[in-house]
Protein backbone atom coordinates (compact mmCIF):
# COMPACT_ATOMS: atom_id res chain seq x y z
CA UNK A 1 0.00 0.00 0.00
CA UNK A 2 1.16 3.40 -1.00
CA UNK A 3 0.38 6.88 -0.37
CA UNK A 4 0.10 9.28 -3.13
CA UNK A 5 -1.17 13.03 -3.75
CA UNK A 6 -5.34 12.30 -5.25
CA UNK A 7 -4.79 14.22 -8.59
CA UNK A 8 -7.69 13.94 -11.18
CA UNK A 9 -6.62 11.13 -12.88
CA UNK A 10 -7.73 9.26 -9.28
CA UNK A 11 -11.16 10.89 -9.14
CA UNK A 12 -13.29 8.56 -10.84
CA UNK A 13 -12.57 5.63 -8.16
CA UNK A 14 -12.53 8.52 -5.42
CA UNK A 15 -16.18 9.27 -6.40
CA UNK A 16 -17.01 5.62 -6.82
CA UNK A 17 -15.87 5.22 -3.36
CA UNK A 18 -17.94 8.03 -2.19
CA UNK A 19 -21.17 6.66 -4.23
CA UNK A 20 -20.48 3.09 -1.85
CA UNK A 21 -21.29 5.39 1.15
CA UNK A 22 -23.85 7.15 -0.52
CA UNK A 23 -25.87 3.88 -0.97
CA UNK A 24 -25.56 2.92 2.43
CA UNK A 25 -27.75 5.65 3.29
CA UNK A 26 -26.12 6.48 6.67
CA UNK A 27 -23.04 7.65 6.52
CA UNK A 28 -23.51 10.44 4.39
CA UNK A 29 -26.33 13.48 3.55
CA UNK A 30 -25.46 13.34 0.15
CA UNK A 31 -27.19 11.86 -3.14
CA UNK A 32 -25.09 11.99 -5.61
CA UNK A 33 -21.16 12.57 -6.14
CA UNK A 34 -20.02 15.86 -7.44
CA UNK A 35 -18.27 16.35 -10.95
CA UNK A 36 -14.27 16.64 -10.47
CA UNK A 37 -14.44 20.44 -10.95
CA UNK A 38 -17.00 21.12 -8.07
CA UNK A 39 -14.86 18.44 -5.99
CA UNK A 40 -11.30 20.28 -6.70
CA UNK A 41 -13.19 23.48 -5.36
CA UNK A 42 -14.30 22.38 -2.01
CA UNK A 43 -11.52 20.89 -1.31
CA UNK A 44 -7.74 21.74 -0.22
CA UNK A 45 -5.44 21.50 -3.03
CA UNK A 46 -2.26 20.12 -1.09
CA UNK A 47 -4.43 18.18 1.70
CA UNK A 48 -5.89 15.39 -0.63
CA UNK A 49 -4.32 11.57 -0.74
CA UNK A 50 -5.68 8.27 -2.58
CA UNK A 51 -4.00 4.69 -0.61
CA UNK A 52 -3.29 2.60 -3.77
CA UNK A 53 -2.76 -1.02 -3.84
CA UNK A 54 -1.02 -1.67 -7.06
CA UNK A 55 -1.86 1.12 -8.50
CA UNK A 56 -5.80 0.82 -7.60
CA UNK A 57 -7.37 3.21 -5.72
CA UNK A 58 -8.66 1.67 -2.48
CA UNK A 59 -9.15 4.69 -0.44
CA UNK A 60 -9.18 8.55 -0.01
CA UNK A 61 -8.71 11.50 2.36
CA UNK A 62 -9.02 14.96 2.19
CA UNK A 63 -9.73 18.60 4.02
CA UNK A 64 -11.70 20.99 2.91
CA UNK A 65 -12.23 24.58 4.73
CA UNK A 66 -14.85 25.14 7.47
CA UNK A 67 -15.13 29.14 7.90
CA UNK A 68 -13.73 31.74 4.98
CA UNK A 69 -13.41 34.54 7.53
CA UNK A 70 -10.28 35.98 8.17
CA UNK A 71 -8.35 34.13 11.34
CA UNK A 72 -9.98 30.51 9.98
CA UNK A 73 -8.15 29.52 7.52
CA UNK A 74 -6.41 26.55 9.81
CA UNK A 75 -9.56 25.41 10.68
CA UNK A 76 -10.87 22.26 8.17
CA UNK A 77 -12.97 19.33 7.94
CA UNK A 78 -11.22 15.72 7.04
CA UNK A 79 -13.63 13.00 4.89
CA UNK A 80 -12.12 9.84 4.21
CA UNK A 81 -13.56 6.81 2.98
CA UNK A 82 -11.87 3.44 2.47
CA UNK A 83 -13.42 0.96 0.15
CA UNK A 84 -15.83 -1.09 1.35
CA UNK A 85 -14.06 -4.37 -0.11
CA UNK A 86 -10.79 -2.97 1.99
CA UNK A 87 -12.58 -2.37 5.38
CA UNK A 88 -10.93 -3.34 8.44
CA UNK A 89 -7.59 -3.90 7.44
CA UNK A 90 -5.45 -0.37 8.58
CA UNK A 91 -6.04 1.75 5.80
CA UNK A 92 -8.02 3.85 7.58
CA UNK A 93 -5.15 4.61 10.05
CA UNK A 94 -2.40 4.84 7.49
CA UNK A 95 -4.55 7.35 5.93
CA UNK A 96 -5.97 9.13 9.34
CA UNK A 97 -2.27 9.61 10.56
CA UNK A 98 -1.01 10.62 7.15
CA UNK A 99 -3.46 13.63 7.12
CA UNK A 100 -2.74 14.46 10.68
CA UNK A 101 1.37 14.42 9.28
CA UNK A 102 0.73 16.57 6.87
CA UNK A 103 -1.94 19.40 8.00
CA UNK A 104 0.87 19.83 11.01
CA UNK A 105 3.56 20.54 8.54
CA UNK A 106 1.30 22.84 6.60
CA UNK A 107 0.24 24.75 9.65
CA UNK A 108 -3.03 23.22 10.01
CA UNK A 109 -4.26 23.67 13.26
CA UNK A 110 -7.69 21.93 13.70
CA UNK A 111 -9.47 19.16 11.96
CA UNK A 112 -13.03 18.35 12.04
CA UNK A 113 -15.71 15.60 11.77
CA UNK A 114 -19.23 15.71 11.72
CA UNK A 115 -20.56 12.09 12.21
CA UNK A 116 -23.76 10.58 12.75
CA UNK A 117 -24.03 8.75 15.82
CA UNK A 118 -24.77 5.42 14.61
CA UNK A 119 -21.30 5.09 12.56
CA UNK A 120 -18.81 3.83 15.50
CA UNK A 121 -16.57 2.80 13.33
CA UNK A 122 -15.82 5.91 12.36
CA UNK A 123 -16.38 7.41 15.54
CA UNK A 124 -13.71 5.00 16.82
CA UNK A 125 -11.16 5.88 14.39
CA UNK A 126 -11.72 9.18 15.13
CA UNK A 127 -11.40 8.61 18.68
CA UNK A 128 -8.07 6.52 18.33
CA UNK A 129 -6.31 9.49 16.67
CA UNK A 130 -6.82 12.43 19.09
CA UNK A 131 -10.48 13.39 18.66
CA UNK A 132 -12.62 15.06 21.06
CA UNK A 133 -16.44 14.72 21.18
CA UNK A 134 -17.63 18.24 21.63
CA UNK A 135 -21.30 17.33 21.54
CA UNK A 136 -24.10 16.45 19.67
CA UNK A 137 -26.53 18.84 17.55
CA UNK A 138 -29.79 17.28 17.23
CA UNK A 139 -31.97 16.68 14.37
CA UNK A 140 -29.46 18.60 12.91
CA UNK A 141 -30.19 18.14 8.77
CA UNK A 142 -32.61 15.60 6.80
CA UNK A 143 -31.59 12.56 4.94
CA UNK A 144 -34.04 11.77 2.53
CA UNK A 145 -36.88 13.39 4.86
CA UNK A 146 -35.39 11.59 7.82
CA UNK A 147 -33.97 13.99 10.87
CA UNK A 148 -30.53 13.24 11.15
CA UNK A 149 -28.14 13.72 14.44
CA UNK A 150 -24.53 14.93 14.56
CA UNK A 151 -21.99 14.45 16.40
CA UNK A 152 -19.05 17.08 16.14
CA UNK A 153 -15.58 15.72 16.87
CA UNK A 154 -12.24 18.24 16.52
CA UNK A 155 -8.62 17.15 16.71
CA UNK A 156 -7.11 20.17 17.90
CA UNK A 157 -2.98 19.81 16.77
CA UNK A 158 -0.92 20.44 20.42
CA UNK A 159 2.19 21.53 17.87
CA UNK A 160 0.46 24.51 16.04
CA UNK A 161 0.61 26.31 19.00
C1 LIG B 1 -14.52 4.43 9.05
C2 LIG B 1 -13.46 3.93 8.03
C3 LIG B 1 -12.80 5.13 7.35
C4 LIG B 1 -12.39 3.12 8.79
O1 LIG B 1 -11.41 2.70 7.85
P1 LIG B 1 -10.82 1.20 7.86
O2 LIG B 1 -9.72 1.13 6.87
O3 LIG B 1 -11.93 0.23 7.73
O4 LIG B 1 -10.26 1.14 9.36
P2 LIG B 1 -8.94 0.44 9.91
O5 LIG B 1 -8.93 -1.00 9.57
O6 LIG B 1 -7.74 1.24 9.53
O7 LIG B 1 -9.19 0.62 11.48
C5 LIG B 1 -8.94 1.91 12.05
C6 LIG B 1 -9.76 2.10 13.29
O8 LIG B 1 -11.14 2.28 12.93
C7 LIG B 1 -11.96 1.70 13.93
N1 LIG B 1 -12.68 0.56 13.34
C8 LIG B 1 -12.45 -0.02 12.14
N2 LIG B 1 -13.34 -1.04 11.95
C9 LIG B 1 -14.11 -1.06 13.05
C10 LIG B 1 -15.22 -1.87 13.44
N3 LIG B 1 -15.69 -2.86 12.67
N4 LIG B 1 -15.81 -1.61 14.63
C11 LIG B 1 -15.35 -0.61 15.43
N5 LIG B 1 -14.30 0.18 15.11
C12 LIG B 1 -13.70 -0.05 13.94
C13 LIG B 1 -11.03 1.22 15.04
O9 LIG B 1 -10.81 2.29 15.92
C14 LIG B 1 -9.77 0.94 14.26
O10 LIG B 1 -8.63 0.99 15.08
P3 LIG B 1 -7.80 -0.38 15.38
O11 LIG B 1 -7.09 -0.68 14.11
O12 LIG B 1 -6.85 -0.01 16.47
O13 LIG B 1 -8.81 -1.41 15.78
C15 LIG B 1 -14.11 2.97 6.98
O14 LIG B 1 -14.83 1.98 7.66
C16 LIG B 1 -15.01 3.67 5.98
O15 LIG B 1 -14.56 4.10 4.93
N6 LIG B 1 -16.32 3.73 6.31
C17 LIG B 1 -17.30 4.30 5.40
C18 LIG B 1 -17.06 5.78 5.16
C19 LIG B 1 -17.11 6.58 6.45
O16 LIG B 1 -17.83 6.26 7.39
N7 LIG B 1 -16.32 7.65 6.45
C20 LIG B 1 -16.31 8.60 7.54
C21 LIG B 1 -17.45 9.54 7.38
S1 LIG B 1 -17.61 10.57 8.82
Amino acid sequence: MEIKNLEQRHYSDVSRIYQQAIDAGNITLATKTSPWESWDNDHLKNMRFVALEDNAVIGWVALSPVLQRTGYHGVTELSIYIDENHHGKGIGNMLMQHIIDSSEQAGIWTIMSFIFPENDKSIALHKKFGFNHLGTQHKSAQLKGVWMDNCILERRSTIIL
